[in-house]
């Protein structure tokens, strides 16, 4: 089965076409970065309108690519939800203008299923149940996927999301938007002992996590030092930081795995992209007798193949959609 899948949550216009929800036959990602990375950050509008010019462009090389006609496809998958409003109704939009046109089958996917999702094409051997680690831009969660489509939220932040602490921490050390990718390599040869940063807890919520104390601590710790005339080491800060996000997000995870009895842990999300979260998180699961997954790097951030991947297991359990489907700012994944 051939799934045509569109992605448009955020800043990246997306698409792609997967062959039974495990194998990409193409995935085409324009990405809006260089125009968002003067106000440092995305801002919704222009990433809407950018979205309504490329995504003509984006979903036919994506048919191309796979060497595929329209003809060939056999259901269209298409982010729903959550995201960015104005972003996400030029995805389903177009997605539904496809299947009206072409007749076939409409699949609404949670961006954050997805996520999950694309850990299924770089392990195709991977099924549920497990437990995920899901870290994103906008969402920071512990999940049980005890089914393809069936999900429990375990943990999940109370203030900032992994992805925005990193993006905060990136902006108050002056490094350019993409935040996270910036700071993990600006950090790469740091010192993550150099400074000391909190190991914020939330009582009596063992696998929630919160994130805006660290940020705050960080930018003390710049204010601090420049007001002394010093001068701070972003190698040093940067890896400091990153220690104590993912020395939160390994530590409530490894608790949550141990006491529900999990032997898989899947990573998701942009985040999981990190290079200190991927180690931390192999040598967790080497110490507990886990396996890990984590997607190949190109599926760690918004793309099409994931859509297609969560998608294929959507149109199983029959959750189609029709004309009237609409899109969602928030929406949980369970
Ligand atoms: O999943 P994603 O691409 O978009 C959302 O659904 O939000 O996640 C984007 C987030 C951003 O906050 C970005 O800074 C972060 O993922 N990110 C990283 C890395 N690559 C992307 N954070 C830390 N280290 C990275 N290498
Ligand atoms: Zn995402």
């Amino acid at each position: 089965m051939k799934i045509l899948a569109i992605e448009s949550s955020c800043d990246e216009t997306a698409a792609a076409v997967v062959e039974n929800g495990k194998s990409a036959l193409s995935n085409v990602v324009a990405s809006q970065v260089e125009e968002h990375k003067i106000y440092g950050g995305v801002v919704p509008e222009i990433a809407s309108r950018r979205h309504v010019e490329a995504i003509s462009g984006v979903v036919k090389s994506a048919l191309e690519d796979a060497g595929c006609a329209l003809g060939d496809i056999d259901a269209v998958a298409v982010t729903h939800a959550p995201g960015l409003i104005g972003a996400l109704l030029v995805g389903v939009n177009y997605a539904k203008s496809i299947s009206m046109a072409s007749g076939i089958p409409l699949v609404p996917v949670h961006h954050l299923r997805s996520h999950i999702a694309a850990n299924y094409l770089t392990h195709p051997e991977l099924e549920p149940p497990f437990l995920s680690l899901v870290v994103s831009g906008g969402h920071s969660h512990i999940v049980e996927v005890l089914d393809y489509t069936k999900f429990r939220i375990v943990g999940r932040t109370r203030d900032d999301a992994a992805g925005e602490a990193m993006d905060k921490a990136a902006r108050a050390m002056g490094l350019p938007y993409p935040g996270g990718l910036n700071l993990d390599r600006a950090a790469a040869d740091g010192d993550p002992c150099a400074y000391k940063m909190p190991h914020p807890r939330v009582d009596g919520a063992p696998y929630d996590f919160s994130f805006s104390g660290l940020k705050t601590a960080a930018l003390n710790t710049i204010n601090s030092v420049r007001q002394k005339g010093g001068e701070i080491s972003i190698p040093d800060l940067g890896a400091s930081y990153i220690a104590a996000v993912v020395g939160c997000l390994i530590e409530n995870t490894e608790r949550a795995a141990v006491n529900l009895g999990y032997k898989k842990l899947v990573l998701a999300g942009g985040v999981s992209a990190n290079s200190v979260l991927r180690r931390e998180a192999e040598a967790m699961c080497k110490r507990r007798g886990m396996s890990l997954y984590a997607p190949e790097l190109r599926y760690c951030g918004d793309n099409g193949a994931m859509v297609g991947a969560q998608g294929y297991y959507e149109f199983l359990a029959g959750n189609t959609a029709d004309m009237s489907l609409n899109a969602y700012a928030t929406m949980s994944i369970e």
